[in-house]
């Protein structure tokens, strides 16, 4: 297989000429049910049902819009490695006519036009649906893909910062988007200390409980300490990212830096092994910091103690002198060092860059990302145009990543 390549066609072609176990992380965005005609037949978002619900009754129709994208899942399950991670990004639609009210599709759906199963959405029409319901597309492909095997393993909201106006005045406007992470096994790989967050509150306050005394990060304390903290913390579930206008003609491109936390997150910067595919894995230090250095651990009441076994201080007096509890002096925070890089495998061979793949590449942004960050990839496209576009822009200016 070659690689760093957008192949032209529908990926329920391409994909199954892609090496089993072959690529470590899909980061992609299928067609939105129903939203746009992306004017090439045998593209994906304009069936006529949404959802057959054949991932709970066991009976699939195979021609709705989830059926395809089991199908579509089935083929990623098939070339990710084991231990590779899927990146799924969905928006959600609402119940209407074509053309019509919330949700209208951005290009009109052609009159006469192929498209799988009939007719252009009208799913206004539709059993089980009244006009305006949202439909739910992305947990219902959540549920679908969980009920085929994949471990469901995330949810985030990306907050999309800059969104167009909408014109409901009956519900909120809609400001998100859904990116599910997906996994074939328990354990797999996943680098969290690549996309660690800067924690906002510099300085912060930390208070005991207890007897109310407090720790600043970087002040020293009494007996000579100081609390250093953690300026980073664990990525968060909500990402806010700017969506991105592109220059080129295509409606639906992801923002780079959102490709870029999967990017980091599903794939070893260090590569992966020449032989197996394995990815290099950090090598991670642990250090524990008491936040109460020096403390005793005995806490004693009285009217004038810290700790407060009641507001009323008859109560209090009661309690003079007396022990009232613990608290625990080996109270610690865990900072984490990358100290180095392991191979992921016995193998003993040199590394090659980990492989991203996007069988619904549309303008390329996975693929650009992906080599921006020293990765191999491979897109897939229905439409020529779009893979000429994002050979446009692979081979030239590249946007800024953060
Ligand atoms: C939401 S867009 C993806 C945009 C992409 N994430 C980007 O950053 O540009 C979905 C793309 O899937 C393509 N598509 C639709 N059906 C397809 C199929 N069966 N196989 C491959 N691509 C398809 C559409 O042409 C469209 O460009
Ligand atoms: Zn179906
Ligand atoms: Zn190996």
């Amino acid at each position: 297989m070659s690689w760093n390549r957008i192949i032209t066609g529908d990926c329920l072609d391409v994909l199954p000429k892609v090496p089993a176990k072959s690529v470590q992380c899909c980061v992609t965005s299928p067609p939105y049910y129903g939203l746009r005609d992306y004017g090439v037949e045998g593209q994906l978002g304009a069936e006529k049902v949404p959802d057959c619900l054949g991932w709970a009754t066991g009976s699939p129709c195979g021609e709705c819009f989830v059926c395809h994208m089991v199908q579509v899942f089935r083929q990623v399950w098939r070339v990710l490695r084991d231990d590779g991670v899927l990146f799924l990004n969905l928006g959600d639609t609402y119940c209407t006519k074509a053309g019509k009210g919330d949700n209208a599709p951005q290009t009109k759906w052609k009159k006469g036009a192929t498209y799988p199963n009939g007719a252009p959405h009208r799913c206004a029409e539709l059993e089980g649906f009244k006009p305006k319901d949202r439909i739910g597309i992305p947990h219902r492909v959540a549920f679908a893909l969980q009920a085929d095997g994949w471990y469901w393993r995330d949810e985030v909201v990306w907050d999309k910062v800059n969104p167009m106006p909408q014109s409901a005045t009956d519900r909120c406007s809609g400001v998100h988007e859904i990116v599910f992470m997906f996994s074939k096994r328990e354990r797999y790989f996943y680098d969290w200390k690549a996309i660690e967050e800067t924690a906002t509150q510099k300085g912060r306050v930390r208070s005991d409980p207890v007897g109310g005394n407090k720790y600043i990060e970087g002040v020293k304390h009494s007996n000579g300490s100081v609390f250093e903290g953690s300026d980073n913390r664990r990525k968060r579930s909500v990402w806010s990212i700017a969506s991105h206008p592109l220059k080129e003609k295509h409606f639906a491109a992801f923002p780079p830096r959102l490709v870029e936390v999967c990017v980091r997150a599903g794939t070893s910067q260090k590569g992966c092994c020449r032989k197996c595919g394995a990815p290099v894995v950090r090598v991670l230090e642990k250090t524990r910091v008491a936040t109460r250095p020096g403390l005793d651990s005995k806490v004693f009441g009285g009217p004038n103690s810290q700790f407060r076994v009641s507001k009323d201080p008859r109560h209090q007096e009661e309690w003079d002198g007396k022990e009232v509890g613990n608290r625990d002096p080996q109270r610690h925070v865990t900072g984490t060092k990358t100290i180095g890089w392991k191979a992921g495998c016995d193998c003993g061979e040199g590394t090659v860059p980990c492989i991203v793949l996007d069988m619904f590449s549309g303008a390329g942004t996975t693929c650009l990302v992906a080599k921006q960050l020293g990765r191999r990839y491979l897109g897939i496209e229905l439409n020529p145009d779009y893979v000429a576009m994002s050979n446009r822009r692979i081979n030239g200016a590249a946007p800024r990543l953060v």
